[in-house]
């Protein structure tokens, strides 16, 4: 279905994400029909360009960043919404014309895709140059701040001239696919949801692993590391909509307010409880080379065990791990449950805990281990089987043609649902969360330890498991 006509100014129009993520994202809504026509994206950045250049350069943006863009359909007529500003964030310069460009009568949506530190400059002249009014939208990517005090800097700078409704904060985990599946998963089947809480749950796993280095982006990572970078985001997310109460209504407010308790209710994390790493160089360079700081003591790895204190969880832990130069990339929840209460068979060898894995990328899909009797006559014996589902093939072409996150994000902006946008106070309460934990390693003087690339992260982190008697699930494709 095509979304209202809008007119999208992208600031940091020249920047990698609007090449990599904005700019196809939308050429893919666009081709997919529901980009209406009439739309307009409008670049604004620094360098000095005309519209003719822009174009060109989004063209060659979407050559290389959609690999199947062979037929270039529908390229042309993509084009010819395309616009660009010249304009200085905290100067004068182009703001008298961004204001002619933009038209009051469709839905007008500014992507803040520049650091943090110019969204109360591109606010404030907004909203001197009359460009946007109260039914404007205003969107933000991560870092939201790097700890409590500059996230509420940046909810206050944003909130002088916008209302939270007007406000998306990405995080780009929540416009996976998947990541929305958690909550048809959880609240559209009977089949979870009574056994979803402690008393059936043993324990959870989520894992983000990565292959990638921290190459390129190293002078903002050393001063993120895995915990801010993601885990005060992403995997944070992901633990909120496996452990929240079922929302009312699937609406923006509803659910967020569950996460909101989520977060809430975590225990600090005890300084046992937290493993950090670097990859080591092997062959390439190490995170110390990738960051060009040999003092670093920034992690790539972080393994964590958090708990939740409320009537559902407690006594479930949820293990969260997440780095760089791991064996592979592969974001999967898993989810261990309990041993009946009794036993009716003798012996029980091959007897294996039910464990739902939903997994995130790649290959998304589910997969539930089920116990049921060994084929043949020799008498009781247990055995695993998978109830095994790719979601592609499950759901054949609709299944293979999964939207990327932005695009999906984007078209949410323009509709104005807010469910999948991170409101202010879950942003802070999370920084609220992560702030101590941060601090605590700092004051202790942590070092991270090192891990070989192409491994599972360091092997201080399989401790964290064993000493509960449990274990890491293997990270593999
Ligand atoms: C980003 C982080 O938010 O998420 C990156 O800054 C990370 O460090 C990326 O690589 C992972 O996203 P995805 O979609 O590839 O899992």
């Amino acid at each position: 279905i095509p979304v209202d006509p809008f007119d999208l100014v992208i600031f940091g129009g020249t920047g990698d994400l609007a090449r990599r993520k904005i700019l196809p994202g939308l050429y893919r809504r666009f081709v997919a029909g529901q980009m209406p026509a009439d739309s307009r994206i409008i670049g604004a950045a620094r360098s000095e360009m005309d519209q003719a250049g822009y174009r060109q350069f989004v063209a060659e943006a979407l050559r290389e960043f959609i690999p199947d863009l062979r037929r270039a359909e529908g390229l042309s007529d993509f084009l010819g919404t395309i616009d660009y500003v010249a304009i200085d964030a905290q100067g004068d310069g182009g703001w008298a014309e961004l204001a002619g460009r933009t038209r009051k009568d469709v839905v007008r949506a500014f992507y803040f895709s520049v650091a943090p530190a110019l969204f109360g400059d591109l606010a404030e002249r907004l909203h001197q140059h009359g460009i946007t009014d109260a039914s404007s939208r205003v969107v933000v990517e991560k870092p939201f701040g790097r700890d409590l005090a500059t996230a509420r800097d940046l909810n206050a700078v944003l909130a002088r001239h916008f209302d939270e409704t007007q406000i998306y904060r990405i995080d780009h985990y929540l416009g996976k696919e998947t990541v929305q599946n958690l909550m048809a998963v959880r609240f559209a089947n009977i089949l979870f949801e009574p056994l979803w809480n402690s008393q059936f749950i043993d324990h959870v796993q989520i894992t983000v692993a990565e292959t990638v280095g921290v190459g390129g982006r190293g002078s903002y990572y050393d001063r993120s590391g895995a915990m801010r970078d993601m885990v005060q985001n992403h995997l944070m997310q992901l633990l909120c909509l496996i452990a929240m109460e079922p929302p009312y209504r699937f609406d923006p407010d509803a659910v967020r307010d569950e996460k909101l308790k989520v977060i809430r209710a975590l225990d600090p994390v005890r300084p046992e409880d937290i493993v950090r790493g670097q990859y080591l160089a092997n062959g390439q360079p190490g995170y110390l080379e990738d960051v060009e700081n040999p003092a670093s003591r920034t992690e790539s790895y972080i393994a964590l065990k958090v708990c939740i204190s409320n009537w559902r969880w407690k006594g479930t832990p949820f293990y969260l791990r997440t780095g760089k130069r791991l064996r592979a990339r592969t974001s999967e929840i898993a989810i261990t449950f309990r041993e009946p209460p009794h036993s009716i068979f003798e012996g029980e060898e091959g007897w294996k805990e039910n464990v739902l894995v939903i997994r995130l990328q790649p290959n998304e899909g589910m997969n539930l281990r089920v116990m049921i009797k060994e084929p043949g006559p020799g008498g009781m014996r247990l055995t695993e089987v998978p109830l095994d589902m790719s979601f592609a093939d499950a759901l054949g072409e609709t299944g293979a043609d999964i939207p990327d996150a932005y695009e999906r994000l984007i078209m949410d902006v323009i509709r104005g649902n807010q469910t999948l946008f991170m409101r202010g106070d879950e942003v802070e309460a999370a920084w609220a969360w992560a702030d101590p934990v941060i601090e605590g390693w700092e004051a202790r003087d942590d070092r991270p330890r090192g891990y070989d690339p192409g491994t599972s992260g360091p092997e201080d982190a399989l401790m964290l498991l064993h000493r509960d008697g449990r274990r890491w699930r293997e990270i593999r494709e």
